[in-house]
């Protein structure tokens, strides 16, 4: 008998694997050779887990709270981030509405399954991060892509959100701080879209997972300016937590029941081991380190948004969240893959071809991640000098 193979007219057929891993796998196969790379890839953290949330682990392994939680999460840890809203945002979000999940993919699943049917259109950044296109593209809809530029800090206006707005469009999907490009909504861009939404009657969806990793005074979350939208986040970049899997979302009040439901098919609970750690997460103890490790990595990003644009990238003035910069690359190169590919093999630094995140003039950039330490980053911009300039 003939294997089955996947048919191309199948959704997942138009699932792209991320550039970023064979960038990685590649980099690790020539340090394995004996070179030195300067990692400048990676979407993560470079900072284990602070030690209060280890410590926190390691007795929940030791209290043997090792079973299924409900599928919403444990109510203390629910807790924490009704308090979190009201604290740091001022808004008061109802425990209900608060689901925890398995890292942001498992919120961002969970949410695609919940809000998109086949045939709808969903509008986005381009770029953005990856996996959202793919999600709309398992759920047979379709990403509607609003190309953003440097010039407007890489964020739609209304103006392109009604331009590019289709009679199947059913919601609008944002990050802020956005992957690859680091950039906020504004407070004033973040209410025009909201209100741009509600007057079309669609869902708004904001990833906010590099909240607390900003550099900027005023970052809002949407909860503030509305409550009828949909919010992800995750314990992974700012709480350092990549590999416990722990995220949540916030969903309006009339979803609750249907979101318990899906939380329970999904996966059943998020990992009850990560959950009780995570509590430890909003302690001042552990609050020290993440504010010490903001504080890191902004002086990394300043830093290594001065040295690219005298080497000769055009990149935002200045960097304002998550540990991104996007950077584009027209000076040296036509074709971001070439040119990583050339940084990486005659180099000896990776980092992420454009083309990972989007269509729109994806060949002329390529996103530095500022997630290893400075000697490193250091080293790296010695490299990209001599290659360069
Ligand atoms: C914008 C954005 N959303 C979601 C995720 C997924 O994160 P998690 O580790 O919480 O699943 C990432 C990971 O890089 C991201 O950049």
């Amino acid at each position: 008998m003939q294997r089955q193979t996947i048919d191309p007219q199948r959704p997942v057929s138009r699932v792209n694997p991320f550039r970023v891993m064979s960038v990685m796998e590649r980099a690790t196969e020539l340090e394995k050779q004996g070179r030195d790379i300067v990692h400048m890839e990676v979407g993560e953290p470079d900072f284990s887990t602070a030690p209060a949330i280890i410590e926190a682990g390691k007795q929940a392994l030791d209290r043997g709270l090792t079973q299924y939680t409900p599928a919403a999460g444990i109510p203390e840890l629910r807790d924490c981030l009704v308090t979190h809203y009201a604290q740091r945002y001022g808004v008061s979000v109802a425990r209900e509405r608060i689901f925890i999940t398995p890292g942001a993919s498992g919120g961002l699943t969970l949410l695609a399954n919940l809000l998109i049917a086949p045939g709808d259109g969903v509008l986005l950044s381009d770029p953005a991060y990856p996996c959202v296109r793919n999600f709309i593209h398992l759920m047979s809809a379709e990403p509607q892509l609003i190309p953003v530029s440097l010039e407007q800090n890489f964020q739609p206006g209304t103006a392109q959100l009604e331009a590019h707005y289709q009679p199947n469009s059913k919601g609008l999907w944002l990050a802020s701080p956005s992957n690859p490009t680091g950039t906020i909504l504004q407070r004033p861009q973040l209410q025009a879209a909201c209100d741009w939404v509600r007057g079309k009657g669609l869902h708004l969806l904001v990833d906010e997972i590099y909240h607390g990793l900003h550099y900027v005074d005023d970052l809002p979350s949407v909860l503030e300016l509305d409550q009828s939208c949909f919010v992800v986040n995750s314990f992974s970049k700012y709480y350092g937590m990549t590999g416990w899997r722990l995220g949540w979302i916030v969903v309006p009040e009339e979803f609750v029941s249907v979101t318990n439901t899906l939380a329970q098919n999904l996966y059943i609970s998020a990992s009850s081991i990560a959950q009780y750690a995570a509590l430890a997460a909003f302690t001042d103890e552990a609050r020290l380190v993440f504010e010490q490790r903001r504080q890191a990595f902004r002086e990394r990003g300043d830093y290594l948004s001065k040295a690219l644009k005298e080497i000769g990238f055009i990149l935002a003035d200045s960097i304002q969240g998550a540990f991104y910069i996007y950077a584009n690359i027209s000076k040296f190169s036509a074709d971001c893959e070439q040119f990583c590919h050339q940084m990486l093999e005659d180099h000896g630094v990776a980092i992420t071809p454009g083309t990972d995140f989007g269509e729109y003039e994806c060949k002329k950039f390529v996103r530095f991640a500022f997630t290893t330490d400075m000697a490193s980053l250091q080293q790296g911009v010695e490299r990209l000098r001599k290659a360069l300039i």
